[in-house]
């Protein structure tokens, strides 16, 4: 089984694209919608709330875990993950090989990943680029809803990094995900790279193909019944209500 988390839908993205690529593979995505929104809290809480994911995933024996979350990607260290013995992957180095080929890459994430600076190292050091980031808190409410309000929301958040005019833009937020086609308007002339959709390439080239129940199961920290509504509407099916526990 290969665990997945997220404070909320963006990891869902990540979910969607993992499932088609290993349509053989178990499920287990961990919504842990209690602490969202994630990019608002402090380091402490990040890294409390990641290994609690970690002992979760342990716990329910999964074979790898994805960090399909921007922000705990930031924020996973080597000394966390040494405490387990499955691998753990995150939506960082992926997108950072995406953006080699550009000079002026833009990364938009949350507060924390933008405090945290680790994204922008991690594209900065593959390869000879400016690096252009932009926090854009107001886009993981509006993902969470749907995106409903979403073109002047999407372009007001976005319009500090019109002038830098970046080639490439990184999602590296996974929410940003369901916010594609506003940020692609604001930014036309910028290729979006959707971190959560390299990150699922990544897992699913990463590990060893594995017979199993193609099941997907939801463990969710906050309402369930929100979350229920949530997965169906971005995975774009109706999904079995005793699929989604609380923990
Ligand atoms: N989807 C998450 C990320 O990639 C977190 C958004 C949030 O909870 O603030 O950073």
């Amino acid at each position: 089984m290969i665990g997945v988390f997220d404070s909320g839908a963006g990891g869902l993205c990540a979910l969607k694209e993992l499932s088609r690529l290993r349509p053989a593979s178990a499920f287990l995505y961990y919504a842990d919608t209690a602490a969202l929104p994630f990019g608002e809290k402090s380091p402490a809480f990040i890294r409390e709330r990641i290994r609690r994911a970690l002992s979760f995933f342990k716990e329910q024996g999964a074979d790898a875990v994805l960090f399909a979350c921007g922000t705990a990607s930031s924020y996973l260290t080597d000394e966390c993950k040494q405490l387990f013995t499955f691998p753990i992957f995150d939506i960082l180095t992926p997108a950072a090989q995406a953006a080699s080929g550009y000079a002026r890459v833009g990364l938009i994430a949350t507060k924390a990943t933008v405090a945290r600076a680790h994204f922008a190292a991690a594209l900065a050091a593959s390869g000879e680029r400016t690096v252009f980031s932009l926090a854009c808190p107001t886009l993981v409410p509006l993902a969470e809803e749907g995106g409903r309000r979403g073109r002047l929301e999407v372009r007001r958040a976005l319009s500090p990094l019109v002038p830098a005019e970046p080639d490439a833009l990184v999602l590296g937020c996974t929410h940003f995900s369901l916010l594609q086609a506003p940020i692609a308007r604001a930014l036309p002339r910028a290729v979006l790279i959707d971190a959560a959709a390299h990150a699922a390439k990544a897992v699913a080239d990463a590990l060893p193909g594995k017979e199993e129940a193609p099941l997907c199961r939801f463990a969710v920290t906050g309402r369930t019944e929100d979350f229920y509504r949530t997965a169906c509407r971005v995975l774009g099916r109706r999904l079995p209500r005793d699929a989604f526990f609380k923990v």
